[in-house]
């Protein structure tokens, strides 16, 4: 059978990654797929660097348009990112009948629906598992491999920018800002690194894991996002000392008020696996009713590891291109007709438990009236740990860091018992509250 011909557009590190797995392991790729897969045309801005890529064979043209148009092709995949051509592009190319693969995350959270209901009216398929968390298949494993499972929570490590620069806070003892300069002068950061660092990515690639998990549609606009700039180095040492790891996870669970789906710094038991996962690896646990919890780990990003993810759709849609469209996987893994309304909740009514660290002046009854406060707000405490006179210098000798675990509250009740707190004479900077999951 004539290999499967595919347009690729944008061919920087993920395209030429694809382009070369695709051709070093052609033989297994297509025992696999029932035929052969061959990228046969290729769009980029910079032509000749893209031809010097694919070699003379490979027809490369400026104009993703001239791909889309093409009728030998069957499957378009797009690597240009961003909410912006990228939509255009990918609505066109469903129009005209293609598959899509794309790792656009962005794109896919903010307009997934209208992606996915213009593909299913067009009966295409589109297909992203490069899209959340590079080279782990774990699109495939929340869609297919638990589908027996009411899914009860999922917890991700999904950023590998933001996990390296924990992992160096903690290992150098540095603050953020340090480390984030070291990152981009080593190339792990982005020149401009805000969707990383600001928790945007994370929540991009949560978003669409907790659609397919509990069979709602896409909603980035209701995702809770807050990143890591903010941490300090003596918070990662405080968690250390309870027994903690600082990592910035992207987590939603389904409780009785509706579905939690947010991204923040959070404190895990350093006992659990994922809180060991360090530099720019990622992560993910799903925690389903019948399996229990499984954890999926490997490479977040990079040239092959997401070519991986690629790959793995062009085979799936290659075994599938002529197969009825109902027979398919649906897109979110549920029918269309079976995706439910179940709300996102405001992060208000979300509940958790915390770490909460307040500079106080060092003087009797301090520590009383705090605790007092979280008894009346009805917020009980797991632990408490004081700094030691002795770290303390200079013009801070007056002052002390009282550290305190929480047991789980509702989190209206803790905002409104930190306002309180934060209003006593004696605290005396703004109180640092990190979000802590126990993750059994
Ligand atoms: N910038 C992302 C990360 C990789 O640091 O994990 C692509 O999603």
């Amino acid at each position: 059978m004539k290999p499967i011909q595919v347009g690729l557009l944008g061919i920087g590190t993920v395209g030429s990654g694809t382009f070369n797995v695709l051709k070093r392991n052609q033989q297994e790729i297509q025992g696999r797929a029932g035929r052969g897969i061959e990228i046969t045309m290729v769009a980029d801005l910079d032509v000749a660097r893209a031809q010097s890529v694919v070699g003379p064979d490979v027809k490369v043209v400026n104009d993703a348009r001239a791909v889309i148009a093409n009728p030998d092709i069957d499957i378009v995949i797009e690597l240009i990112g961003g909410y912006g051509i990228a939509k255009a592009l990918v609505l066109e190319a469903i129009a005209a009948g293609k598959h899509v693969v794309t790792a656009n995350k962005a794109l896919l959270a903010v307009h997934g629906t209208e992606i996915f209901a213009a593909a299913s009216a067009k009966g295409v398929m589109v297909a992203f598992e490069a899209a959340v968390a590079g080279g782990i298949p774990i699109i495939k494993a929340l869609r297919e491999g638990l589908t027996a499972n009411r899914i009860q929570w999922i917890a991700g490590i999904i950023n590998g920018t933001t996990n390296f620069i924990l992992s160096e806070m903690r290992d150098k003892g540095l603050d953020f800002d340090v480390v984030l300069k070291e990152a981009q002068r080593l190339g792990y950061a982005e020149a401009d690194p805000t969707f990383d660092i600001e928790g945007v990515d994370a929540a991009h690639k949560v978003t669409l894991m907790s659609a397919i998990a509990f069979g709602i549609p896409v909603q980035f606009d209701k995702a809770y996002v807050e990143g890591i700039t903010k941490l300090g180095a003596a918070d990662i040492k405080y968690a250390e000392q309870l027994g903690y790891r600082i990592k910035l996870l992207g987590i939603t669970k389904r409780t009785a008020a509706g579905i939690e789906l947010r991204v923040h710094p959070t404190l895990v038991p350093a006992k659990r696996l994922i809180a060991n996962v360090e530099g720019a690896m990622n992560a993910v646990m799903a925690h389903g009713d019948a399996v229990g919890t499984t954890l999926y780990y490997g490479k977040g990003a990079g040239s092959e590891p997401t070519a991986s993810a690629v790959i793995a759709d062009l085979v799936d849609i290659t075994r599938l291109h002529t197969a009825d469209a109902a027979q398919r996987v649906p897109h979110l893994a549920f029918q269309p007709d079976a995706i439910s309304n179940t709300p996102v909740v405001a992060m208000s009514e979300v509940v958790t438990s915390y770490y909460l660290r307040l500079r106080v002046a060092d003087e009797a009854g301090v520590l009383a009236k705090v605790t007092g406060l979280l008894a009346e707000a009805g917020i009980s405490i797991d632990a408490v740990l004081q700094r030691e006179a002795d770290e303390i210098s200079g013009e801070a000798a007056t002052q002390t860091d009282v550290i305190i675990l929480t047991h789980d509250c509702v989190e209206a009740k803790m905002d409104a018992a930190l306002a309180q707190m934060q209003a006593l004479p004696t605290v005396l900077q703004p109180i640092t509250r990190i979000r802590k999951e126990e993750l059994a």
